[in-house]
C-alpha cells in the first residue's frame, strides 16, 4: 500500500477509549490543537467515539454525548459532536466526512432529533458542506462555578431525522460545552 492511499474506504471503527494520549497521536501535543484556546472555554469529553486508523495510527476521530437543552421554552436534548479531529498529514482527503458520517449514523439511534456542534467561523463552510447549518440565535453554555456563558464559537446543526424541526430561537445547554 503507498502511503498515501488507502486501498479502500478506510473504516470507521468505534473506539474503546478516546484519552489526551489518543488525541495527541491524531493532532499532536501542541498547546491548541483546535485552535479554540482564545474562546477560554471549559469542555465536557464525549462519551462515545469513533475514529480511523491507518496501519497502527489512529488518524481521525469524533465524539458523541447526549446533552440536555431547551430551545426557546422547549426542553429537549440534543446530541452534541465534539473533538472532530484529522492528523495533518492526513487531511483533505475526506477523512472528516466519513468519520464525522459515522458518528451520525450511530446518532440517529439515540433519539434526539438533532446533532450540534461548535467550532472556528473558518470551520463553517466546512460543516455545511457536510450537511449542517449555522445558528444565528445565542447560545447558552455553562462554564465553571456555575457560570453561565453566550458561546462565542459559531454553532452549527443537522437534522438527526426526517422531519426534524429547529426553531430559530435561543438556545442554552444545561451543560459545558463539547
Ligand atoms: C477540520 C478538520 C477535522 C477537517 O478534516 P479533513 O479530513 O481535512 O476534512 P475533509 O477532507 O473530510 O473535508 C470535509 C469536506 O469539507 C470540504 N472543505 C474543506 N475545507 C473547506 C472549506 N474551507 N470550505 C468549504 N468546504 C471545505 C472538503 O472539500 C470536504 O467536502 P467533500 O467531501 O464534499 O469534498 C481538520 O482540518 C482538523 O483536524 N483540524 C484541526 C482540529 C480542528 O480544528 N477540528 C475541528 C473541531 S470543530
Amino acid at each position: 500500500m503507498s502511503d498515501d492511499q488507502f486501498p479502500e474506504a478506510p473504516a470507521v471503527v468505534r473506539l474503546p477509549r478516546y484519552t489526551k494520549r489518543e488525541q495527541d497521536e491524531i493532532l499532536g501535543d501542541g498547546d491548541d490543537p483546535f485552535g479554540v484556546a482564545a474562546a477560554g472555554l471549559t469542555w465536557l469529553p464525549k462519551k462515545e467515539h469513533f475514529g480511523i486508523r491507518h496501519g497502527d495510527r489512529l488518524v481521525a476521530h469524533a465524539g458523541l454525548l447526549r446533552l440536555p437543552v431547551t430551545i426557546g421554552d422547549t426542553e429537549t436534548e440534543v446530541v452534541g459532536v465534539g473533538g472532530v479531529a484529522v492528523a495533518p498529514d492526513r487531511q483533505g482527503r475526506g477523512l472528516a466526512r466519513l468519520v464525522v458520517q459515522a458518528a451520525l449514523d450511530h446518532a440517529r439511534t439515540m433519539g434526539p432529533q438533532h446533532a450540534l456542534l461548535f467550532c472556528r467561523p473558518a470551520l463553517v463552510p466546512l460543516y455545511q458542506r457536510l450537511g449542517w447549518h449555522p445558528l444565528g440565535t445565542e447560545v447558552l453554555v455553562e462554564q465553571p462555578e456555575s457560570r453561565l456563558v453566550s458561546m462565542p464559537l459559531r454553532t452549527m446543526v443537522t437534522a438527526l431525522h426526517d422531519n426534524a424541526y429547529w426553531p430559530s430561537e435561543p438556545v442554552r445547554l444545561f451543560s459545558l460545552p463539547m
